[in-house]
């Protein structure tokens, strides 16, 4: 064997293409990382508590927002407290893996109780211990346009996902559904039809950033927590866009800049509603309501592009 075809072995063995990106295949018809596909049977048999509190979101929902907040309130505000450990290792994300680097699943199992998980899987592919259980679930969804911008930007600077092409090729890939975690339709109307059947709190990006006091006391009172105006206040300050560019354990700096380059484009990039104005042209943005339209026909969940 040659030293060549040894790397390659390698290369084959970890999931990654010769361009450094992890590879991709299906599970049940949805797209997801390799590493993910291949340890489908213990993602979908995990075991969740009734303490456990979930975070659910298509990619670039504004997850990590939503984390920081979340993790604020279960501990009263301690800022101090919730710069313990980067981001994915206070509240794993459950159904993540990369060779080498680590496994949500097994950080979860570590983690003591109460637990804040995420995930981005589709209702269709949560683990089904989470509703069995009857768990605490936190659903945020975004406009798919601003969605669909701020996911195109995170595949660039992010070789754990594929690389997305021109911004006409992901244009397609993703209205098509044929990202990571599938089609952002059925992802934001799977979780709102059930939302009424299980302990969910729908929330929604938009919200968030116009009212966010409203928005983190609703979290708030979902979680059973009775904050006082101070403590919200606090959390309002240290979980804004720019308190958390800045801060190492919310901004994804920790992550190895081998597999996140923030020089291509920053985790914290501008966390604004209406950038996509910036990225489709009149004839995608046609294209695209037209498409929106048919595809939200049957569902009373409707969004906010803009203010
Ligand atoms: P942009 O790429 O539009 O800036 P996720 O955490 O689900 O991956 O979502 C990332 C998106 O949320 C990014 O959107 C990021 O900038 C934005 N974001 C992160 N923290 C935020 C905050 N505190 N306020 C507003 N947006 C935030």
């Amino acid at each position: 064997m040659t030293s060549h075809s040894m790397d390659l072995n390698k290369i084959k063995d970890l999931n990654i293409t010769p361009e450094g990106r992890i590879t991709v295949d299906y599970v049940k018809g949805i797209l997801q990382p390799t590493p993910t596909c291949e340890s489908w049977d213990q993602i979908w048999n995990f075991q969740a508590k009734p303490d456990d509190l979930l975070i659910s979101t298509y990619p670039k929902a504004g997850t990590t927002w939503t984390q920081e907040i979340v993790d604020l309130i279960q501990n009263n505000g301690d800022i101090e407290k919730s710069k313990r450990a980067p981001t994915f290792v206070r509240m794993p994300f459950i159904e993540w893996i990369l060779p080498g680097v680590g496994s949500g699943l097994e950080r979860a199992n570590e983690l003591p109780s109460p637990r804040i998980l995420k995930t981005h899987l589709p209702i269709e592919l949560t683990p089904p211990s989470f509703l069995e259980k009857n768990c605490k679930i936190i659903y945020v969804a975004r406009n798919p346009k601003d969605n669909m911008v701020s996911y195109y930007h995170f595949q660039r600077m992010n070789k754990g996902l594929p690389d997305p092409g021109t911004w006409e090729e992901y244009f397609e890939s993703f209205m098509a559904g044929k990202v990571c975690w599938g089609s952002w339709y059925s992802h934001v109307k799977g979780w709102w039809d059930i939302k009424d059947q299980y302990q969910i709190l729908y929330l929604f990006y938009e919200d968030m950033k116009k009212n966010p006091k409203q928005e983190i006391q609703k979290m708030a009172t979902f979680m059973g927590k009775d904050l006082d105006d101070k403590v919200l206040d606090k959390i309002i300050h240290h979980t804004s866009f720019d308190m958390m560019k800045n801060n190492p354990m919310a901004n994804y700096s920790m992550v190895s800049s081998e597999i996140m380059n923030h020089s291509i484009s920053p985790f914290m990039r501008k966390g604004t509603v209406g950038d996509w104005k910036n990225h489709f042209t009149v004839a995608q943005n046609e294209r695209f309501d037209e498409d929106y339209k048919k595809n939200m026909a049957n569902t009373t969940l409707t969004f906010n592009f803009q203010f």
